[in-house]
């Protein structure tokens, strides 16, 4: 427990110097909120899948899954430095950010190797959805900051997804596991 008074409470909005009204803000950093939390959270299952992966693409997706994983962190970072710029509170701890998110991370342990990427494919797609609805509803609010923020975490991220989906293509080179 910290002693000390608290100096801005969860749900507390500052003013912001951007010139944005308090309603505006309040929708958009509950948002910004839910997309850092969802950020984090699909960081700790993508991290998770770097450190488990196993098989003959060991290392391409054990690579692969290390670059997605830091593309979330550092995407995270901008959103929790955006929701600060506009006066709100970035959601910290691991439980809060766990019931905010809009996805679950995987119970703990070893899946097969398909089931885990295609829950990463699939909660990637949560995440994309939400980031473009999000970006409209800054844009309608006239905070067109966030809504470039946002617009450019997704261009990021579908590009994250779209090498995704590659690697669970079915084709091969591998004679053997032709048709
Ligand atoms: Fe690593």
């Amino acid at each position: 427990m910290n002693p000390s008074p608290i100096r801005q409470a969860p749900d507390q909005l500052r003013s912001n110097p951007l010139g944005l009204d308090a309603p505006s803000v309040k929708a958009t950093v509950e948002e910004l909120n839910r997309t850092l939390a969802t950020l984090y959270t699909l960081y700790h299952q993508v991290k998770k899948h770097h450190w488990v992966v196993e098989g003959p693409e060991y290392l391409p997706l054990h690579e692969f899954l290390d670059e997605w994983a830091a593309q979330l962190l550092k995407d995270a970072d901008e959103v929790a430095e955006r929701i600060t710029a506009l006066g709100g509170y970035p959601v910290s701890g691991p439980a809060e950010q766990e019931k905010l998110a809009l996805i679950a991370m995987e119970p703990e342990g070893v899946y097969a190797l398909r089931a885990m990427l295609e829950k990463d494919l699939a909660d990637g797609g949560k995440l994309v959805a939400a980031l473009r609805q999000y970006a409209q509803g800054a844009a309608a609010r006239g905070d067109f900051g966030t809504e470039y923020l946002l617009k450019g975490i997704l261009l990021t991220q579908e590009k994250m997804l779209h090498h995704l989906e590659h690697f669970l293509g079915d084709d091969t080179l591998v004679r053997a596991l032709l048709p």
